[in-house]
């Protein structure tokens, strides 16, 4: 701009100042186009970098899935009734922590389970993290309906099996995710943990209606819902721990319509065998501690 000045002044007569004004706009015009190619070039550099971080994530993030399960076909009807038997289960985060041992259980379908026991040490969450098969068990096995879970798809488990409402829910926002049921959907602003839990109940009693009135769910994920097995089995970690006892009461009595009595396996893991969760005369209530079944009262 100084050198356009400066010429004008030099080569005074040959320009009017109107010429001098348009070209001294132009240099601003241009001035302002470069920084905008500048800021744009870097944040095409950036974008590439993340892409390509992205790219390196894929392709060197073992996969879960193990060769032997994509073989194992089973019938589109599984899990036609909600049988959960842990025969003999140990499971471990490390051979310095295991979590489960020699788990012997049956969940005769349709029954009400809770599981309770000491905070931090029973083993409570590891169980239902073992059922949905993110976690290996050890020795033994997991079946649902007879059908050793461990030879299944996890994918598949995880769909065909299970609605699952977890410890500590989070949400990915504008994500219709419901396929694994691990995941709250929705496309709210933030929820708290207990606004959370009951949204992921909600969806769970959606889902087993076909989600005839859903909204944000994409139509594939509305065809997959559909097509899914309705005797889905219903796995709650403190589903209502951070609720108040009036609040807890409700979902506790929707719990029961929209589960119990519709006739799906329920395991939920509670502290407080409250008045909500009572299994009323029928069920189990299986105490655990330190990995171990130290009790199994079986009202059945
Ligand atoms: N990621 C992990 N790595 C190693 N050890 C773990 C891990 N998660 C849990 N554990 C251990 O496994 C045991 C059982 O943990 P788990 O979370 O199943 O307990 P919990 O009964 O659900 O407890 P809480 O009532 O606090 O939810 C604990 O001793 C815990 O320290
Ligand atoms: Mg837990």
């Amino acid at each position: 701009m100084a050198s356009l000045i400066t010429l004008a002044i030099l080569i005074r007569g040959t320009t009017t100042a109107s010429q001098i004004g348009m070209a001294l706009n132009i240099v601003l015009v241009a001035n302002t186009t470069l920084l905008s190619l500048v800021t744009l070039w870097t944040n095409l550099e950036i974008s590439l970098g993340d892409i390509s971080r992205l790219k390196n994530l894929e392709a060197n993030t073992p996969t879960e899935h193990e060769p032997h399960e994509n073989n194992m076909a089973v019938d589109n009807s599984w899990p036609s009734s909600g049988l959960v038997e842990f025969d003999n289960v140990t499971v471990e985060y490390n051979p310095d922590a295991v979590a489960l041992r020699n788990i012997n259980l049956k969940v005769v379908a349709g029954q009400q389970s809770i599981i309770c026991g000491c905070t931090g040490r029973s083993g409570k969450s590891t169980l239902l993290l073992a059922l949905l098969r993110l976690l290996d068990v050890k020795s033994r096995a997991i079946k649902v309906d007879g059908i050793d879970i461990s030879l299944v798809p996890r994918s598949l488990v995880r769909q065909r099996c299970f609605i699952t409402v977890i410890q500590d829910p989070f949400v990915l926002a504008h994500r219709p995710v419901f396929g694994s049921t691990l995941i709250a959907m929705t496309s709210l602003p933030q929820l708290s943990t207990g606004q959370t839990q009951i949204f992921t109940l909600a969806q769970a009693i959606l889902s087993l209606e076909g989600l005839k009135t859903a909204t944000g769910i994409s139509e594939a994920h509305q065809r997959g819902c559909a097509n899914a097995n309705a005797m889905l089995i219903l796995l709650l970690d403190e589903a209502t721990s951070s609720l108040d006892p009036g609040t807890e009461a409700v979902i506790g009595g929707i719990m029961r319509r929209e589960f119990v009595e519709k006739g799906h396996t329920t395991i939920a893991i509670t502290h407080r065998v409250s008045e909500t969760l009572q299994v009323g005369g029928r069920g189990m209530i299986v105490q655990l501690d330190g990995g171990r079944i130290e009790r199994v009262d079986d009202t059945a």
